[in-house]
């Protein structure tokens, strides 16, 4: 096949190699006739019919009907017959929309996640796509970013964890003969989830060892799990756009990494290295962009418009454009186009595999697991004989999909209030909305008023709206808006039991409602099934069992707040003493208000103290951690019991606690387990100054407990030949 290959590529024009690079939305494909005017959107990126004839891949389109149009005309236009790459933001779900992947992190469901991402391949694929920009798996440490949602959260082994899991999920074992798999695209290399100040495409500045140690990881799993693509980034590393960063691109992804699959830029990001300042003009940014190893260029014209003539002219050698088709075809081969240029794409399977009641089971599942507890003061589970006033904007709403759910649908999404008709009768619930996302008027408060009277308990659905997270939607205050905190502070007075489910992309800050209210369920954007998943954890029906993966500040002014930060010179070792000259603030406590890895469940857990092997570890050998975990409450649950581990001095600073491994426990009342872990000397490995990696002989602390705050302690010492 690769002969087939070559004979495509000794036969294509350089113009034809080069629109092979472009990618282009589907308007540009719809099949009608522009009768040779440039219009519309060719006009604006100054592109021809006869390039659009031999673009090799197109963005945004998802239908069978529609891609089998869009490729059909394409191959009787294209002058090789070199078939399209049909490609798609699928993130979270194709139509049956699962929840935001910063739930799904809080699931601690590496089964579940995986099989997310395989109903969001096949819904895809029947449907026509080929390729997903997904999964996104940068690193977080910033609420105030937008796309904290998109990401599993603040670990870089949980990170990996999952971006193994969706990559295996979406492109299962044999992308060329597995039709109901899509090839994924890790993203956004890198560091994106870096940005100062929390601002989307905002300056990424790390050191190298920084980006070693915390932010390439979960790319590196992604890869290393076979996933097929890689998107660059908006950002600048090291001070130069990732998208014209040769070292990062040419020499770490490709030569160091060896990395040959396709290299996609971000939206319009090669046009974009122009206001970064690293490119004077389209031109420029064509040769940065080629010369870092980026094949496709998405949705601008600096390849089209330049790199003919940059070959023509000596200043790019045509191999580099070579290799960029190469790759690009050598992925159409993989996909199995050239046989079989439509794929997947088949509308009567599409009409019986989308949205069926069996992926829409598995979207429940996966909220009810995704929903964190942050607070019961014994006010959950609520009982069938209780009248609830359910209030709040997000009552009766289906805006619960969040960012990236394009191709689902709010009109169909079980929202809160179905969730509660279908555990009590209507005689037991009021409904009022209280007030909008940001306004709260008297009439809106008097309705709220009038609901809650009747009620025993009041039960508020609050958050932001789904377009306050995501792309674009960084947000400097990240408390509920005001409209909302008023609502909760007016029915405070009222002296009812408050329970608080929460809608949000993003930790907030939760003064004004983590007093006021007895409990708090965290739910994220918990996806089309949200409401009967919330509806099921309420009523008991199902165990809390999520744990955030993401750190939920004191306040904004706290952030970034991170469970595995370094202790500093001048650590404070007592909250509770004012000792002025330590790290401290002088308003609030160092510690977050919930820690990574916390949740609660209806029952109680006892984690006993725990136990190692040995006081010693050699390479070679395994060290074994056990500690005992008795469910004490009258409910079962299923337990995330986490294992940490401390290097207690390197050769750089290094961090309080980190993540290595975590075991999920079914737990009946009174039930008592022990849980093992296994610590090899690999696993303590680290970059060092120099960014050499490896683990040094010394003093470890290991931590087990339900979050990263609550943990028993054990000691050892790593033994390695001396010197080392
Ligand atoms: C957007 C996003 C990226 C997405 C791409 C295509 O700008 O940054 O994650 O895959 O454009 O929609």
């Amino acid at each position: 096949m690769e002969q087939q290959l070559n004979s495509y590529l000794q036969n294509m024009t350089l113009e034809e190699k080069v629109d092979q690079l472009l990618q282009l939305v589907g308007a540009f494909f719809e099949d009608a006739e522009t009768d040779g005017q440039i219009t519309g959107p060719m006009a604006s990126l100054g592109i021809t019919e006869e390039t659009v004839r031999n673009v090799g891949s197109v963005l945004g389109i998802a239908g069978a009907e529609e891609a089998i149009r869009v490729q059909q005309a394409h191959l009787g236009k294209n002058r090789l017959g070199i078939p399209l790459l049909i490609m798609a933001d699928i993130v979270h779900g194709f139509k049956t929309i699962f929840p935001i992947p910063l739930a799904i992190g809080c699931s601690w469901n590496v089964q579940l996640a995986e099989e997310s991402a395989t109903i969001a391949a096949k819904e895809a694929s029947v449907s026509g796509v080929h390729v997903t920009f997904a999964p996104m798996v940068d690193l977080v440490r910033d609420p105030r970013w937008g796309r904290v949602m998109e990401s599993t959260g603040e670990d870089p082994y949980l990170n990996s964890v999952f971006a193994r899991a969706f990559v295996r999920g979406f492109q299962g074992k044999d992308l060329t003969n597995d039709t109901d798999r899509v090839a994924a695209c890790v993203k956004h290399f890198a560091a994106y989830g870096a940005g100062e100040g929390g601002r989307d495409y905002n300056t990424v500045d790390l050191s190298a060892w920084q980006l070693r140690e915390y932010y390439l990881p979960s790319y590196k799993a992604a890869l290393d799990e076979g996933c097929e693509m890689v998107m660059t980034s908006f950002n600048t590393v090291e001070g130069v756009a990732a998208t014209g960063n040769k070292r990062l691109m040419r020499d770490l992804l490709r030569d160091e990494w060896g990395f040959d699959g396709v290299l996609i830029s971000d939206w319009a990001a090669i046009k974009e290295l122009i206001p970064h300042g690293i490119a004077e003009d389209e031109r420029e940014a064509a040769q940065k962009a080629l010369l870092a190893g980026v094949d496709i260029e998405m949705m601008t014209s600096c390849y089209n418009g330049h790199l003919p003539e940059l070959v023509r002219s000596g200043q790019l050698d045509e191999a580099l454009v070579d290799e960029a088709v190469m790759r690009i075809l050598k992925l159409k081969q993989k996909l199995g186009l050239f046989d079989n240029p439509l794929r997947g794409a088949d509308p009567e399977r599409e009409r019986e595999v989308v949205f069926c009641e069996a992926h829409r089971a598995v979207a429940k599942e996966l909220a009810i697991k995704s929903c964190v507890l942050l607070k019961n003061d014994s006010v959950l589970p609520l009982n069938r004989s209780q009248h609830i006033a359910l209030i709040g904007p997000f009552a009766e709403s289906g805006d619960i999909l969040g960012s990236w759910s394009w191709s689902g649908s709010q009109e169909e999404a079980i929202q809160v209030i179905d969730g509660f008709k279908s555990k009590i009768s209507s005689s037991l619930l009021s409904v009022a909305t209280g007030c909008s996302i940001d306004e709260i008027s008297e009439e809106q408060y008097a309705e709220a008023l009038q609901a809650a009277s009747q009620a025993e308990v009041i039960v508020l659905a609050l958050g932001e709206r789904s377009d306050m997270s995501g792309e674009a939607g960084s947000r400097s205050d990240i408390r509920l808006p005001q409209a909302q905190l008023e609502l909760v502070k007016r029915l405070k007075t009222l002296n009812k039991p408050m329970v608080a489910v929460l809608f949000n992309g993003r930790p907030l800050d939760l003064h004004g409602v983590i007093e006021e209210a007895d409990a708090v369920l965290e739910a994220w954007f918990p996806g089309g099934e949200g409401g009967a998943a919330i509806a099921d954890l309420l009523y008991g029906d199902a165990e809390p069992t999520g744990r955030l993966t993401m750190s939920f500040p004191q306040s904004v002014g706290q952030v970034p707040v991170y469970y595995n930060h370094f202790n500093t010179g001048r650590p404070q070792l007592d909250p509770n003493t004012k000792e002025r000259y330590v790290s401290q603030y002088l308003d609030v406590p160092n510690e977050p208000l919930f820690p990574f890895g916390y949740g609660l469940s209806y029952t109680k857990i006892a984690y006993d103290s725990v136990q190692l092997s040995s006081d010693t570890l050699t390479p070679g050998q395994a060290l074994t951690v056990k500690v005992r975990v008795t469910n004490t409450g009258t409910r079962p649950v299923e337990e995330t019991v986490q294992f940490y581990v401390r290097d207690i001095s390197g050769d750089t600073v290094r961090p309080m606690k980190e993540l290595k491994d975590f075991r999920k426990v079914l737990l009946a009342p009174g039930e008592s387990q022990e849980v093992e872990f296994a610590l090899t000397e690999p696993q303590l490995r680290y970059h060092h100054a120099d960014l050499s990696f490896d683990s040094d002989s010394g003093e470890f602390a290991v931590f087990t407990g339900p979050n990263s705050r609550d943990t028993t302690e054990g000691r050892f010492r790593l033994v390695k030949e001396t010197g080392k």
